[in-house]
């Protein structure tokens, strides 16, 4: 039954009277309500609670009041909570009660937190909280200054201004990543973490001015790497309301991190082109591509250059998140478009986790020529790794080949990502990564890097003859 839609049994408290309604759905935190007894409605009256029943349950919530509305369907007006403030959707979809205010649970904890930093970090975060105020300030007051000008000359002239002061705010930048490193060197990952935690909530206004930060803290679609954030990475342009936010987009752009994002795209291109030129035979076949954790396939602008190349391929893209994979659908559409080609291409909304326990999954896919999976590894424990790769290895055909991607243990960005993106990865050694692939009886395997030597690439080539 759809709650969000129909009446519901209900009753008002006043007293020790009993006040019959019908209640509706209104928004999140209201009610539509009708008064079933005879006594018309008087606007703003208070009650001591609403009872509601519905599934078989009976929910008891506090003090409201009804506000007069001019009739909506009928309706004689509003209720609204005027103590604890409920979330209705909650309510109506999940059966249960959750208050507005049950994020104050934790407060005595959050406000705890602080006492366990280390006062060496404390001065560091202080420090960098007051620079960056005066910075945000002079940022700013320069933005006042010509804000009136005519669009293409306030253009160059911010563009002027990052050139020079903005520059050297970004080194600035730099210089306290150094010294972040050193700050926390010695940490353990629980003191990581809670010093991220501290960090973050310092920073917090700060943070929230750069987009890509804002996204990778705030997680809109519940993780961070969305495809959101990958189009920022990969445009890696200032993008920003004023000067500052420009800045502090642009700067964890342009760490090694970010660059070995972008490095690693066209990695996947070349890799994929050259393997492809090997099968110089298979027409009428198609050369069959899985990529693993597409993403919105960014990649495939860098595939697709001409319509023979459309003519090649068989793309099959996998992804767990279903806006991810729609943009990716509109790319390959595009690309159609300006290329006169069709593009062949399946896609599958599923997780790598049900794709393990999937029996006979060669049978129902088919098996590929080429796969490869960027940007997941990092994020699964060695179980799951090693799991994902055998199902992965099964999907190639005899002689085929895969690249997967994982974040090396020495990348230099780490403590960026952590403590100011709030962005932790499963970092690996090149023996770890090696050693995921122990109960694969590949025919080659190899591992090597792109130029930052942030991201580390493991090329497996499946035997000719399967066992
Ligand atoms: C960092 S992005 C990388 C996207 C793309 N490969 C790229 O390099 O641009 C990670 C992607 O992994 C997907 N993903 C995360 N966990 C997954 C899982 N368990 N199964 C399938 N996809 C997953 C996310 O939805 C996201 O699109």
């Amino acid at each position: 039954m759809n709650h969000e839609a129909s009446n519901i049994k209900a009753h008002l408290v006043k007293g020790k009277k009993k006040i019959p309604i019908d209640a509706r759905y209104g928004s999140r935190h209201s009610l539509l309500v009708r008064l079933l007894d005879v006594n018309p409605f008087v606007g703003n009256t208070e009650f001591s609670g609403l009872v509601i029943e519905f599934n078989g349950g009976k929910f008891e919530l506090g003090p409201c009041r009804l506000v007069s509305e001019p009739s909506v369907d009928g309706y004689d007006g509003r209720l609204i909570f005027v103590s604890e403030v409920y979330d209705l959707q909650r309510l109506f979809f999940e059966s249960k009660i959750v208050k507005l205010q049950d994020a104050f649970l934790n407060l005595p904890l959050i406000l705890a937190h602080k006492d366990k930093i280390k006062q060496s970090f404390k001065d560091y975060t202080a420090n960098l909280s007051y620079d960056l105020n005066v910075y945000k300030n002079l940022f700013d007051e320069l933005d006042a200054e010509y804000a009136e000008e005519p669009e293409d000359i306030k253009k160059a002239i911010q563009k002027a201004i990052i050139d020079t002061e903005g520059k050297k705010f970004m080194h600035y930048l730099d210089d306290k990543l150094d010294e972040l490193e050193e700050v926390v060197a010695d940490f353990s990952k629980e003191e990581h973490e809670r010093h991220g935690f501290y960090f973050r909530k310092q920073l917090w206004n700060f943070i929230m001015c750069s987009p890509i930060m804002k996204r990778t803290n705030l997680k809109p679609r519940g993780y961070a790497g969305d495809s959101e954030m990958m189009r920022m990475i990969y445009s890696n342009d200032y993008e920003g309301e004023s000067t500052f936010s420009k800045l502090m987009q642009k700067h964890p752009l342009e760490q090694p991190g970010a660059q070995a994002v972008r490095n690693r795209r066209k990695i996947i291109a070349k890799t994929l082109t050259n393997i492809q030129n090997n099968y110089s035979d298979l027409q009428p076949e198609k050369f069959k591509v899985l990529s693993i954790a597409c993403g919105a396939a960014f990649e495939m602008k860098d595939i697709l250059l001409s319509p023979e190349d459309s003519e090649k391929y068989h793309f099959t893209l996998l992804d767990q998140d279903r806006s991810a994979l729609s943009e990716a659908a509109a790319r390959v559409e595009q690309i159609g478009k300006q290329l006169g080609a069709k593009i062949k291409v399946d896609y599958i909304n599923a997780s790598v986790r049900t794709m393990v326990a999937t029996r006979q999954l060669a049978k129902k896919w088919g098996q590929f020529h080429f796969l490869y999976c960027m940007g997941l590894f990092d994020y699964l424990t060695p179980p799951v790794a090693r799991a994902v790769l055998g199902t992965l290895y099964q999907l190639l055909k005899p002689g085929g080949e895969m690249l997967i991607g994982n974040f090396h243990i020495s990348n230099p960005s780490r403590y960026y990502m952590e403590y100011w993106n709030d962005w932790v990865l499963y970092y690996r050694t090149e023996e770890e990564f090696m050693d995921l692939l122990r109960d694969v009886p590949s025919e080659k395997k190899s591992i090597f890097f792109e130029d930052t030597g942030c991201q580390m690439f493991l090329h497996v080539k499946k035997q000719t003859k399967e066992l």
